[in-house]
């Protein structure tokens, strides 16, 4: 995977891990399930910011694997959400140019989700802007061990294996290095968000929970992104 120049302070990739849904609700009375509705909201927003301020991909982190352990009817209405989300949005990707896609496991959705991804993913895929890439039911260290066993059943050796190789049998084929990942709520964890992509990334947490992370708030950890000096484990570039 290309390490991203840095020369100019590019940012070609950021990463979101989107966190604090059910404590934004929870602190208005409300149900959880108004926190995701309104954590949909600023999906939005953000994916108009990210294309305005000429990201190359955007990565949002919605669902991970050990998200399937919450109440099964929070569970539900996050998938209803993102069905809906699905349903609406695929004007603006259109209208936007964005290309859509999925990374995770979806052999655990609902035969109503993977169509509606696969429709997004068809109909978005020969788009030319923005990358929008929608971690769903997604694990980094699954995503990694997929990797593997799909590198194996397609004849490849585990004595001459490389990196590329891991690279060409990831979701995110194609896609170049995170130059940042935001993690909102407070919390300073990676939680297993795309961690090979990661490797070299800007880490950047704030306070502020997911519902209130505006289109300001986004530009503010590009800012600070610029700020920052990357080495990738050799000299500052
Ligand atoms: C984290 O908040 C958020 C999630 C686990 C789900 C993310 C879902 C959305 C942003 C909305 C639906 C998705 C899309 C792509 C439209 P949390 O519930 O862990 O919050 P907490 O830590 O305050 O409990």
């Amino acid at each position: 995977m290309e390490k991203n120049d840095n020369s100019q302070h590019s940012i070609k990739h950021v990463g979101i891990i989107m966190d604090g849904n059910g404590r934004w609700a929870e602190s208005r009375g409300l149900d959880r399930s108004e926190g995701h509705r309104a954590g949909a909201r600023t999906v939005i927003n953000i994916m108009h910011a990210a294309i305005d301020a000429e990201i190359g991909a955007l990565s949002l982190y919605a669902f991970s694997s050990e998200n399937w352990r919450r109440p099964q009817d929070e569970v539900q209405h996050i998938m209803t959400t993102f069905d809906e989300y699905l349903e609406h949005e695929i004007s603006a990707f259109l209208k936007r140019g964005v290309r859509f896609r999925v990374i995770g496991d979806r052999s655990k959705l609902s035969l109503k989700t993977r169509f509606l991804i696969s429709q997004a993913e068809r109909l978005s895929s020969s788009n030319q802007g923005m990358l929008l890439q929608m971690a769903i039911s997604y694990g980094g260290m699954d995503e990694l061990v997929r990797a593997v066993r799909k590198f194996g059943q397609s004849g490849g050796r585990a004595e001459s294996i490389e990196a590329a190789d891991i690279e060409q049998h990831l979701d995110s084929v194609g896609s170049s290095a995170l130059d940042l990942v935001i993690r909102t709520s407070g919390e300073q964890r990676l939680s297993n968000f795309m961690i090979w992509q990661a490797a070299y990334a800007e880490l950047y947490f704030t306070d502020t929970l997911w519902p209130d992370f505006s289109t300001e708030h986004f530009q503010q950890a590009l800012d600070e992104y610029k700020r920052r000096q990357r080495r990738f484990g050799g000299v500052s570039a």
